[in-house]
C-alpha cells in the first residue's frame, strides 16, 4: 500500500525564510519575530517590505519603500472604467480576480520574470490593490471612485477610499493591524496554488490570479464572511450554545474555527479577539461579541480536544463590521494583505525553481479496450 498525503499534510516541498508556524503550541513567526509582536510594533508597509527582502528594513529604505508604494497608487483609468461596468451583483472576488488580470494587460513588463522585475510588480500590485478593491465596492454599491490620497498611510488610505472619509487614528491602525496579521502564512492554498504557477515559469500576474482563486473558496478566504453569516443565523446570545451543539452532533462544520496547521489558539485569532474586546468594552458588547465569545467556549469545550479552535476568520468579521466595512469585502481584504506573501513566496521559490508535479495513485480500471459509440450501453 502507497501512503497518500491527502491535502498534502506534512509534506515538505520546498524551503522558506519568510514564516514559521508551530501549530501545536499556537506560534507564528515571520522572520522570527512573533506575530504578535507584528502587530503591535509594526505596520503593513513594513512587513511587506520583510517579507519580500526577508530582513527588515532600515529607516531609510522603509521611508523609499513607502513612498514607491504611495507613488504608485493610481490605478489605470481603463480599469476603473472596467470595474464600474462589471456586472451588478457579482461576488467582489469574482469582480478582484478578474480585475487583477486585466491589470496585467497594461503592464509592459507583465511577462518578464526576473527577480527584479517581478519585485517592482509586487510593489505595484501591493498599492494598487487598494485602489482595485475600493473601486470594486463603490461600484457594487453604484458609487464613483474615490481617487487615493498620497498623504494617507497604506490603512487609512484604503478606508478612505472605501468610505470617502479619512478614518480616525485608531480606525486606521486597527485596520493595519488586521493586514499585518492576515499579510503571509507559509504555505497556505493560495501561496501554494501562487508558488504552483510561478513553478512553470509563468509571469506573477498569472500567479496571483491563480491564488485569489484559491482563496476565494469558503475552506481558505472566505469563511470570516460565513462566520458572519452565522452569527445572524444564531440572533442572539442565548440561543448561540444550543444552536453549535445542534450543528456539532448533526457533524455540520462551525466557520471560523479548526485548522489545518493549527491544533490550539491561531495566535491571530488572540490579537482580534484582543481588539475585538477592546471595542466591545469601549462601546458596550455587541451582540455579535457576545455570541462569539459564547460560541468559542462551547466549542473549546465540546471539540477542544480534538484540536479545534477558533482560528484568524473566527474573530475579524467582527472588527471588519466594527469599522463599517461589508461582508462581501472580507475575502478581498484578505486578498489585500495576503498580496505580499503571494508575492514574496513566488519570488523566493523561483530562486531555486523546480515545476510542481505531485503525482496520485492509479485506482483506475486496467485492462480495457477501446469500446465503440453503438455498441455501448
Ligand atoms: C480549516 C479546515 C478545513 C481544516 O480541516 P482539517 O485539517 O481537514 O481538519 P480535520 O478534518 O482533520 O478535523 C479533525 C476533526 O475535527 C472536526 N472539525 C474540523 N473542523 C471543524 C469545524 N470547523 N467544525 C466542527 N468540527 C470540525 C472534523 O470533522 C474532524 O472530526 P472527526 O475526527 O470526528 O472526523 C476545517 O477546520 C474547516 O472546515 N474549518 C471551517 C472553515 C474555516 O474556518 N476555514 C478557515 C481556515 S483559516
Amino acid at each position: 500500500m502507497t501512503d497518500i498525503a491527502k491535502g498534502l499534510e506534512g509534506v515538505l516541498f520546498t524551503e522558506s525564510k519568510l514564516t514559521f508556524i508551530n501549530g501545536t503550541e499556537g506560534i507564528l513567526t515571520h522572520l522570527g519575530i512573533p506575530i504578535q509582536e507584528w502587530a503591535e510594533k509594526s505596520t503593513f508597509e513594513e512587513l511587506s517590505f520583510a517579507l519580500l527582502h526577508a530582513r527588515l528594513p532600515s529607516a531609510a529604505e522603509l521611508a523609499r519603500f513607502d513612498a514607491q508604494l504611495r507613488a504608485n497608487r493610481e490605478a489605470p483609468a481603463k480599469l476603473l472604467a472596467e470595474i464600474a461596468s462589471f456586472p451588478r451583483g457579482v461576488h467582489p472576488m469574482q469582480a478582484l480576480r478578474t480585475a487583477v488580470s486585466y491589470l496585467g494587460l497594461f503592464d509592459a513588463q507583465a511577462e518578464e520574470v526576473s527577480e527584479e522585475v517581478r519585485y517592482a510588480i509586487s510593489l505595484r500590485m501591493i498599492a494598487q490593490f487598494s485602489t482595485i478593491i475600493a473601486a470594486i465596492a463603490r461600484a457594487r454599491d453604484g458609487y464613483a471612485v474615490v481617487a487615493p490620497r498620497l498623504d494617507l498611510t497604506h490603512a487609512a488610505n484604503f478606508l478612505y477610499m472605501l468610505t470617502g472619509k479619512e478614518p480616525t487614528t485608531e480606525q486606521a491602525r486597527l485596520f493595519d493591524i488586521a493586514l499585518v496579521l492576515h499579510a503571509d502564512h507559509g504555505m497556505n492554498a493560495s501561496t501554494f496554488t501562487a508558488i504552483a504557477t510561478a513553478s512553470t515559469l509563468s509571469d506573477l500576474y498569472s500567479c496571483v490570479v491563480s491564488a485569489i482563486g484559491a482563496l476565494k473558496g469558503p475552506l481558505h478566504g472566505g469563511a470570516n464572511e460565513a462566520v458572519m453569516d452565522m452569527l445572524d443565523e444564531v440572533g442572539t446570545p442565548d440561543k448561540a450554545a444550543e444552536y453549535i451543539s445542534g450543528k456539532l452532533d448533526r457533524k455540520e462544520k462551525i466557520m471560523g474555527v479548526g485548522h489545518r496547521v493549527y491544533k490550539y489558539f491561531d495566535p491571530r485569532s488572540r490579537v482580534l479577539r484582543d481588539y475585538a474586546e477592546h471595542v466591545a468594552n469601549k462601546q458596550g458588547k455587541s451582540t455579535y461579541y457576545q455570541i462569539l465569545e459564547t460560541i468559542e467556549k462551547t466549542v473549546v469545550d465540546r471539540i477542544g480536544s480534538k484540536g479545534i479552535y477558533p482560528n484568524v476568520d473566527f474573530y475579524s468579521g467582527t472588527v471588519y463590521s466594527d469599522l463599517g466595512i461589508k461582508r462581501e469585502l472580507f475575502t478581498p481584504i484578505f486578498a489585500l494583505a495576503r498580496i505580499s506573501g503571494w508575492c514574496a513566496s513566488v519570488i523566493e521559490y523561483t530562486r531555486d525553481n523546480r515545476l510542481l508535479r505531485p503525482d496520485a495513485v492509479y485506482s483506475g480500471a486496467t485492462d480495457q479496450h477501446y469500446v465503440e459509440l453503438k455498441d455501448r450501453q
